[in-house]
């Protein structure tokens, strides 16, 4: 099997099963119909055991699945100031009941709301608590992340961006890329406006595959599309058995028009509550 073209990783992927409530068995059902990750398989072991084999059992099932999983978490947009990013880490851990997050990233920049260097030097030093094994940045812009080369000890490990065909932030990976930032890709499918496009559908049906694999295996960043769909999971793990041509890898790269799907992080200030 080729080598992934992509550095993508298990983090990387929203299974969007979202908690396990519900009845479990269905649950199972749902998930036992697509080839899933030895992460998932262990989750439907989870849920299986509380159904089959009582509480006890699941708990230490879940406890193996908690060991497997990479934990990410975002600090929410209302804690804005240094003092509030600093306690970021707290209400995350409590909320996610884990002693430790692999990966707490500042979830948006906020620049006509906040002075986004101040939440970062919090995280520099949640980072040297030791609380988290990594800390990043998402929806950060170049503006923004060179001011945290210029003022801070420490850069991020992570940019999460919005990128796809339609906006393919070429520079921002790039200043990622210099920076030793590794670049993660949301609506890496645009929410789904990119599945019509001619270019795409040609190219797919080249190598038997739908628009969306083309479009996941373009991306160089790390993925993480969203499905509630079983088949729509599965296509998206199958894109590593086939090869862009470096032609068309240029015509993909020519359908960027630097369109969104969500919001601009220039201008992007909505706090929630609380
Ligand atoms: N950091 C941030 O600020 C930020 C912002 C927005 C989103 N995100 C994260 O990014 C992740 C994904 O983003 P997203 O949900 O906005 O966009 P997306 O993954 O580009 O698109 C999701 C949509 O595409 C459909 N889809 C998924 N796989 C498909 C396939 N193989 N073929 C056809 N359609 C497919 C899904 O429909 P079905 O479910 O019906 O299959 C869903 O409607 C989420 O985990 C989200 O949390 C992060």
């Amino acid at each position: 099997m080729p080598a992934p073209p992509s550095r993508r990783s298990e983090r990387g992927y929203s299974s969007g099963l979202g908690s396990p409530i519900g009845d479990p068995l269905a649950r199972y059902e749902k998930l036992g119909a697509v080839d899933a990750r030895p992460v998932d398989r262990l989750a439907h072991l989870a849920l299986v055991s509380v159904h089959l084999r009582g509480v006890d059992a699941a708990v230490a099932d879940l406890d193996r699945l908690r060991q497997r999983l990479d934990r990410g978490f975002r600090l929410t947009n209302n804690r804005l100031n240094f003092d509030q990013a600093l306690s970021g880490i707290d209400a995350s851990l409590e909320a996610l009941n884990i002693d430790v997050l692999d990966l707490f990233l500042i979830h948006w920049p906020l620049p006509t709301v906040r002075d986004h260097v101040e939440p970062w030097k919090a995280f520099e030093k949640i980072l040297a608590g030791g609380r988290v094994r990594s800390v990043g940045v998402s929806n950060f812009q170049i503006a923004h992340l060179q001011r945290i080369l210029d003022e801070c000890d420490i850069m991020p490990a992570v940019n999460q961006i919005e990128a796809h065909p339609y906006l393919t932030q070429t520079e921002l990976v790039s200043f990622d890329d210099a920076h030793g930032i590794a670049t993660e890709a949301w609506s890496p499918i645009g929410r789904g406006v990119v599945l019509d496009d001619e270019v795409l559908v040609r190219i797919g049906e080249l190598h038997a595959k739908t628009a969306a694999q083309v479009t996941l295996i373009q991306r160089g960043s790390t993925i993480f599309p969203k499905s509630i769909s079983p088949s729509r999971m599965r296509e998206s793990f199958e894109i590593f058995d086939f090869e862009l041509s470096g032609d068309e890898v240029r015509q993909i790269d020519a359908l960027d028009r630097g369109e969104r799907v969500g919001p601009d992080p220039d201008t992007f200030a909505m706090i929630p509550p609380g």
